[in-house]
């Protein structure tokens, strides 16, 4: 049940290394003095940009993982985000960035957002690197975004088609060749 696809070159990875240092520098000024700032990264596609982001950031980090996942194999996505790995730590009182590769339909950044909010952080911002607005199912927006894109796959630099591709160190965008 293979569709034939090529990958088309989207965003270089010259381009993403300039932005994440720009959004480095925009999620240093918010948290200014924080000394004990919690990155939550959400598995698995947030992996790379988080790696690239917090070794940007001059400031003080603890890292903890979450896994979410509202795709299986293929391109549809279910009506449930499944949470497959909580958190190792208590988040009350703390400052909490959660890092994402995508806001597509929403629901992922939406539910890790409305889970850890009701855990009583201090400060609760969330940066994702693409935002796709045309899926949107729900209102939430990431307080920083990299850059927004079209209605398009896309896979590379951590986001995956089919469970494949998540080591491009490029984003870039499928093209279905055959169906
Ligand atoms: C993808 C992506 C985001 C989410 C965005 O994750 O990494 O987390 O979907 O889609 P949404 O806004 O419609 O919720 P996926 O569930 O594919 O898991 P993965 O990160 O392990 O690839
Ligand atoms: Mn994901
Ligand atoms: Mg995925």
């Amino acid at each position: 049940m293979d569709r034939a696809y090529e990958i088309l070159p989207m965003i270089p990875a010259e381009t993403i290394s300039l932005r994440v240092q720009s959004l480095a520098r925009e999620i240093e000024s918010d948290f200014a003095g924080c000394r004990n700032l919690l990155v939550v990264t959400v598995l698995r596609g947030a992996f790379i940009f988080a790696a690239d982001l917090v070794r940007a950031l001059d400031l003080e980090v603890e890292m903890e993982f979450m896994e979410l996942s509202s795709y299986g194999d293929s391109t549809q996505s279910r009506r449930q985000v499944e949470i497959v790995k909580d958190l190792g730590t208590d988040i009350k009182g703390r400052d909490v960035l959660v890092i994402e590769d995508i806001v597509d339909t929403g629901r992922t950044l939406t539910q890790v957002l409305e889970l850890l909010s009701a855990r009583a952080p201090a400060r609760l911002r969330s940066v994702a690197l693409l935002d796709k607005p045309a899926r949107r199912e729900m209102p939430t927006v990431a307080n920083w975004t990299g850059f927004e894109i079209p209605d398009e796959f896309v896979v590379g630099y951590g986001i995956d088609y089919a469970r494949k591709g998540r080591n491009l160190p490029y984003i870039g965008t499928v093209l279905f060749t055959k169906s």
